[in-house]
């Protein structure tokens, strides 16, 4: 079997371990929770169990000691059985793709039918976007110059970001823009060059995630909702640098925010 196959064999083992360790049957829903996401966990749902990530088969170990990433099962108002993913691993930690996605591909072994992928994201829409909105992702470029299928698999990517959640996701949030996220592989941040260069691609916003899980989401046949919560506008668009340690702080800040829409959200899969 090639490396791909064993990817997909992992997947299936995590999802056991997953299910055997959380004494849940089954999942309804996965939620990928980026910087500044993560604090609003506890507003969707009461938790079942939690896990670190690095205990289960499959999964990178941290980029910081300490840091490991960790998974909650929750149950939700809804009766819905959701795993929440507490961080990720990133492309630009050096691991390759497969354990970018391997999260998601376990929680769709798991039977997850509906992913959703929360990141932190520079704007490159400063007229229209402020510090601390969120904007649903309505597609994407993947400018990471990678992808999770190998071989000559043609995925259709036409509806990537599903056009009925970010409806229900409206329902709850009238107000709420929707955007194009483009992705580079990082960890640096843009230069104010390449920040033009991603807005004349048609994007609305930039980062480092989402669209590598979302592409094995599709694949796996599952929907996809992705929602970024603006930190920061894109380099030189703001005339002041950019500040790992303040895109951070915003999270925190609109973590609770955060918590009441994502509550919302999965109560009206
Ligand atoms: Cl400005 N760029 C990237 N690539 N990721 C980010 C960001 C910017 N702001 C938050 N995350």
């Amino acid at each position: 079997p090639s490396r791909a196959d064993d990817a997909y064999a992992l997947a299936e083992s995590a999802a056991t371990a997953i299910k055997e360790r959380m004494g849940i049957e089954s999942v309804d829903v996965a939620l990928v929770l980026g910087s500044g996401w993560v604090p609003a966990a506890d507003a969707i749902g009461e938790t079942i169990a939690e896990s670190m990530v690095t205990d289960l088969p499959g999964f990178a170990p941290p980029a910081v000691t300490g840091h490991a990433g960790r998974l909650r099962a929750v149950r939700t108002d809804k009766e819905q059985i959701a795993l929440i993913f507490l961080g990720r691993t990133h492309l630009y930690e050096g691991h390759g793709v497969e354990p970018v996605v391997h999260g998601v591909r376990a929680a769709i072994a798991a039977g997850a039918r509906v992913v959703v992928l929360t990141n932190a994201a520079g704007g490159l829409r400063p007229e229209t976007q402020r510090v601390g909105d969120a904007v649903l992702i309505s597609d994407h470029v993947n400018l990471t110059g990678a992808s999770p299928v190998s071989g000559a698999k043609f995925i259709d990517l036409t509806e990537v970001y599903s056009g009925r959640l970010r409806d229900l996701v409206r329902e709850a949030e009238p107000a709420m823009s929707e955007g194009v996220y483009v992705a580079l592989r990082g960890p640096a941040y843009e230069t104010p060059a390449e920040v033009r260069m991603c807005r004349s691609l048609g994007g609305d916003m930039v980062g480092m995630s989402t669209v590598l899980e979302a592409i094995a989401a599709r694949e796996g046949g599952a929907e996809v909702l992705g929602i970024s919560l603006i930190t920061n506008a894109g380099a030189g668009l703001a005339g002041e640098p950019l500040n790992h340690g303040e895109v951070l702080h915003v999270g925190h800040t609109t973590a609770t925010r955060m918590g009441a829409l994502l509550s919302q959200v999965v109560n009206r899969l």
